[in-house]
């Protein structure tokens, strides 16, 4: 289904300092994936990229859903090259999201099916509200998890799980979604905004390039032989030794940790 709103109306960015907030603002379509959302989220990942943003918190418009899926109208029409070229959208999202140097988090409050279950996954953390709704139904529309949902959930939830959710399509609670591991944090409902914020306090509390580094080598151990992933994580670790003037700074850290003083 498609509406006259443009992609700037659609998706909402507000920046503050090193937080930027994006609102899915679709909704009466609860907040479908059609292109100019994809397209936009795309675009809005990537600036913050380049202009200091450290926490990037995704939310969807209204109470009802974070995300009900890509948009079923707009799927409706497809020749098998556009839903080709569709999906490949979502992924130049989803991998947008696995490259940028901060950290993102998903605020659902309400149904993630489908593409949107596949956009929270996409980021690094989740914060959920116990109303939240996970699940893949995509085989009830005789379809397939198409915006990476068959890549990320086996890392997620482990094969087995994986499989039952999308081969069933049954819906999971965020607290089973929570239990999981693929919630970070699950909160009372009238309580959610309050995690995400206590979120990124913790993030901001931290040292951005630490951070920054951290994701990079958790998100590369999922493709990556062990091996290699431990020389890449033992380069990284050197080169937190050669950094100022955050080396005084770690420094006066590492002495308070061990409580001396010297
Ligand atoms: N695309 C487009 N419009 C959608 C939508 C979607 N994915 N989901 C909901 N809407 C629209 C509905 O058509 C409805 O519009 P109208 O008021 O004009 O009829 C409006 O949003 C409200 O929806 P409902 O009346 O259905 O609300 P509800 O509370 O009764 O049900 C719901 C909520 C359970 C989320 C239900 O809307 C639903 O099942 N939606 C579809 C979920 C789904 O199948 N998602 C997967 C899509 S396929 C996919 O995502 C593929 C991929 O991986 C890339």
């Amino acid at each position: 289904m498609t509406d006259n709103n443009t992609k700037q109306d659609k998706v909402q960015v507000a920046r503050d300092d090193a937080i930027t907030r994006v609102t899915i603002w679709r909704p009466k379509r609860l907040n479908a994936l059609d292109v100019d959302v994809l397209e936009g989220l795309t675009e809005a990942v990537n600036e913050a990229g380049h202009n200091g943003t450290r926490v990037m918190v995704i939310s969807g418009s209204g109470e009802k859903a974070f995300v009900a899926g890509a948009d079923i109208g707009m799927m409706e029409h497809f020749s098998p090259r556009e839903a080709l070229e569709f999906s490949r959208k979502g992924h130049e999202l989803m991998l947008a999201l696995d490259r940028a140097p901060f950290i993102s988090v998903a605020r659902v409050q309400g149904y993630a099916l489908g593409g949107g279950c596949e956009l929270a996954m996409a980021c690094d953390m989740i914060v959920a509200s116990e109303k939240a709704v996970f699940g893949q139904p995509e085989v009830g529309l005789g379809l397939i998890p198409g915006f990476g949902g068959t890549q990320m959930l086996v890392a997620r939830i482990g094969l087995s799980v994986a499989t039952d959710l999308v081969a069933t399509g049954r819906r999971i609670s965020g607290r089973d979604a929570a239990a999981l591991g693929m919630v970070s944090r699950v909160s009372d409902h009238d309580r959610l905004d309050e995690e995400v914020e206590d979120v990124i306090k913790g993030v901001l509390e931290g040292d951005a390039h630490a951070i920054r580094e951290s994701k990079r080598l958790l998100r590369q151990s999922l493709y990556m032989p062990f091996e290699i992933g431990l020389s890449s994580e033992a380069a990284s670790f050197g080169n937190c030794f050669d950094r100022q003037p955050a080396g005084e700074a770690r420094k006066t850290t590492l002495r308070r940790h061990v409580g001396k003083k010297r």
